[in-house]
């Protein structure tokens, strides 16, 4: 039985942007440029599915939902660590690097198709930074979780030029890595985050997109701080 979703939490007078995309379209390293220059929180809610992933595959949990309640139990916290920047932890523990394995990344996609799965995490999304401005990023930000963003953005660039990013992260941080094989999972996880049942990866109809493909990642936070500067700017508090 699939839950109702929780009531929607009101946004108050803070600012709230969202960003969306597929994986490797430049949203992580953006919204973190992006909530420094302005003060914002951060929210990046693939993490949090990831949580949901990593708890399930060490507890071997694929029942609904069990799923459902696992992320609803989720003692999942974001830090900001001196010297280190945003932190995941789950249970006190940093699995900011566990978070990021592509078997994570993979069972990510499949636990976030789960109805049970999207409710629990959609309060915790929605309460996430208390009072003060936060950009977010995700799949379903600007359409399921803040459908009145004060701004939203949907990143896309190219498989190909994603894929090359994501292989090149990797290299860096000594993996060795097939650029087919992650080419080949990046297509795979977009098509099964498109194209599931509940809040698909979409662009909300009155999102600002910005393709960076052909961008340096400078040329894509300049786009996106710009956006968020005439927002700031035109709504004085
Ligand atoms: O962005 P990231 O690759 O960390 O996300 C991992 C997975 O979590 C995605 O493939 C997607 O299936 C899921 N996700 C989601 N909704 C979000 C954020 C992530 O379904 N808002």
């Amino acid at each position: 039985m699939v839950k109702q979703l929780p009531e929607k939490i009101a946004k108050g007078s803070r600012f709230v942007v969202a960003v969306d995309g597929p994986a490797g379209a430049g949203k992580g390293a953006i919204c973190r440029a992006v909530a420094t220059k302005f003060g914002f929180s951060y929210l990046d809610t693939g993490s949090i599915y990831r949580g949901v992933a990593l708890l399930a595959l060490q507890n071997d949990v694929t029942d609904d939902e069990q799923l459902g309640k696992l992320a609803g139990n989720m003692p999942f916290e974001f830090r900001f660590v001196a010297g280190e920047g945003f932190r995941a932890f789950l249970a006190g523990k940093d699995v900011s690097i566990n978070l990021r394995e592509e078997q994570v990344g993979k069972k990510a996609s499949l636990v976030a198709a789960v109805p049970q799965v999207r409710s629990a995490l959609l309060t915790f999304q929605r309460r996430y930074g208390g009072e003060k401005n936060i950009i977010l990023d995700g799949r379903d930000t600007g359409t399921v979780v803040w459908p009145d963003a004060d701004l939203k953005v949907f990143l896309t660039a190219s498989l190909e030029e994603r894929a090359k990013r994501r292989s090149l992260e990797l290299q860096g941080k000594g993996e060795t890595v097939s650029f087919h094989k992650i080419r080949d999972m990046m297509a795979e996880r977009d098509a099964r985050d498109e194209s599931r049942a509940h809040a698909p990866l979409a662009s909300a109809k009155d999102a600002h997109h910005v393709d960076t493909t052909l961008l340096t990642l400078e040329e894509s936070i300049d786009c996106v701080v710009k956006l968020v500067d005439k927002l700031v700017g035109n709504k004085p508090r």
